[in-house]
């Protein structure tokens, strides 16, 4: 039986917050702007909100290098405007989650400052080798963002690991003293009143000892000896025990390769360190592990995951569902269709929203932003995109390698929010930090409150019953006509309830299949993407849901 608990009957929403709204015109989205717009996201019927990083950066990877753990950067409106948005959420009976980022610093951060130039506590916080007489690097490892994963320190004449970027240090979660200073962010952060973690790549912070060479991955080298290392259950643990324990907070851990089984070993409701877990495998319907290796969209290999991941959790964890963030390019743009935007957008949000579960938006996804697509590849800001850019495929022509970006960019997803038809799309009354997409004048917030069967609203929609629906929160999942590839068909079942969700992904007409024992006249049907609908045919990119009441 699976515990009750507040999480499991919120949405969230995720802020990625430099380009969510700018409060104070330096083109910066900030808390300011957060604040001014509290009453929209708590609108869309979402409790909750994730924040990506606001701490003090030097912004190397848009704050995922953390510079003071325990502040709030001054660009985004520091601690001030940080309490603010805190009461604001809490005073609309809503929660708020902070990024953990531990498995890395900065370079600039303190610690780190410290740590090259040897001086106590702090010389091993970090992961440090020797130079080798050889000039060979410690081993064969590579970063997720910038060639190899050693960097030489010219101050203290060794080589740091970094498996993210050169400006982003690993910390030596082997040492006490490093994981009592992660328990002290913890409980900081705790004591102000928020209510849980985002922690980024956990499943990265405990490597292999010795740090041997990888034999076994082709591309990644390392993460055989780095993804769910040694002692990764036995620091969790610790720091629910120490810390989380002591609080009614949630968990939620990113955690790239995971299967279902490997989860469980975390999220296991009887034994598990943490609440909840991001997993990668429905982002790779049309990739191959990473966006950087496109593949042809496969409805059947989204299902597939979708299916698994509710199969394999039910009734020992509790799953965490979601399309988009801030890591990967728009899903009207990659799953569904930019031609039958409203459609395929809407479909997309009854594909997953009905999944047992808690559900995460990432801002923009409600009104359907997509893939933006600059002229040139200088335009990019991410440094992952940057680094791909300049040492990858350099042989190809010069479109091609432009178009590849578009695919698989993360700043494909991270131009700022399209509010209004205004300058800028109403981000920012100043110079914004970062290129607006074209189509801000089609697809804003602004036209879409207006329009009564906009996706915005229709998202509105969907998840106020969502959240009236008993099955939907808590009953059985099951999935039919697993091997079509144009529709995703699912029921969730309760006591009092039955519900059957019927998606199609095809951009043509579809006759509508129905499992057997679900007569739909016998139904209400409860939520639709389209205006009228058909007892045989599905209009493209159609979904329902259709209600059956229990005796
Ligand atoms: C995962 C985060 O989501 C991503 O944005 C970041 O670049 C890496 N972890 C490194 O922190």
């Amino acid at each position: 039986m699976e515990h009750k608990r507040w999480y499991k009957d919120m949405v969230f929403y995720q802020i990625w917050p430099r380009s969510f709204k700018d409060g104070n015109g330096d083109g910066m989205g900030d808390l300011w702007g957060v604040l001014e717009k509290l009453d929209y996201i708590k609108s869309l019927g979402c409790d909750g909100i994730w924040f990506s990083p606001v701490y003090p950066s030097p912004g190397a990877d848009c704050g995922y290098d953390i510079a003071d753990y325990k502040d709030i950067a001054p660009e985004f409106g520091g601690m001030e405007a940080f309490k603010k948005v805190l009461d604001g959420v809490h005073e609309r009976g809503m929660k708020l989650i902070m990024d953990l980022v531990v498995n890395h610093t900065s370079d600039e951060h303190e610690w780190f400052e410290k740590s090259r130039r040897k001086i106590e506590p702090y010389t091993d916080y970090y992961i440090w080798r020797p130079k080798k007489p050889n000039g060979k690097l410690p081993n064969n490892w590579d970063s997720n963002f910038e060639g190899k994963a050693w960097t030489l320190d010219k101050v203290r004449g060794e080589y740091y690991l970094h498996l993210f970027a050169v400006k982003q240090p690993d910390l030596n979660m082997d040492n006490p003293l490093v994981r009592q200073e992660v328990k002290d962010i913890l409980k900081f952060w705790l004591d102000m009143g928020v209510d849980g973690f985002r922690e980024d790549v956990i499943t990265y912070i405990s490597k292999k000892e010795g740090l041997p060479n990888d034999r076994v991955f082709p591309i990644y080298k390392g993460m055989w000896h780095y993804n769910h290392g040694p002692h990764i259950h036995e620091y969790l643990a610790e720091f629910k025990r120490d810390v989380l324990d002591n609080y009614d907070c949630f968990t939620l851990a990113e955690a790239p390769l995971i299967s279902p089984k490997r989860a469980l070993e975390y999220i296991d409701e009887k034994n598990g360190q943490i609440d909840m877990m991001i997993q990668f495998e429905s982002q790779t319907a049309d990739c191959l592990f990473t966006d950087y290796l496109p593949t042809k969209f496969s409805l059947r290999r989204m299902k597939k995951a979708f299916s698994k991941w509710q199969y394999r959790l039910a009734g020992k964890a509790w799953n965490m569902l979601y399309l988009e963030n801030h890591d990967h390019p728009r899903i009207i743009s990659r799953y569904g269709s930019e031609k039958f935007h409203d459609e395929s957008g809407k479909t997309l949000a009854v594909a997953y929203l009905f999944q047992k579960g808690t559900p995460f938006i990432y801002q923009g996804q409600e009104i359907g932003m997509t893939n933006w697509r600059p002229e040139s590849p200088d335009m990019y800001e991410d440094v992952q995109t940057v680094y791909y850019y300049t040492h990858s495929n350099l042989k190809q022509p010069p479109e091609k390698r432009l178009k590849k970006l578009w695919r698989s960019s993360r700043d494909s997803a991270r131009t700022p929010m399209q509010w209004s038809s205004d300058k800028n799309a109403g981000f920012t009354s100043g110079e914004p930090w970062f290129y607006v997409n074209d189509n801000y004048k089609e697809i804003n917030v602004a036209l879409q409150e207006n329009d009564e069967n906009s996706l915005l609203n229709f998202y509105r929609r969907a998840i106020k019953l969502r959240k009236s629906l008993n099955a939907v929160r808590y009953g059985t999942y099951k999935e039919y006509f697993r091997h079509s590839n144009r529709l995703y068909v699912y029921s969730r079942e309760s006591d009092a309830q039955r519900l059957l969700i019927v998606c199609s992904f095809s951009d043509k007409p579809e006759k509508l299949m129905l499992p057997k024992g679900f007569d739909i006249f016998k139904a209400k049907l409860i939520l639709k993407t389209h205006q009228n609908t058909d007892e045989k045919l599905l209009q493209p990119y159609e979904s329902r849901v259709y209600l059956w009441e229990k005796q």
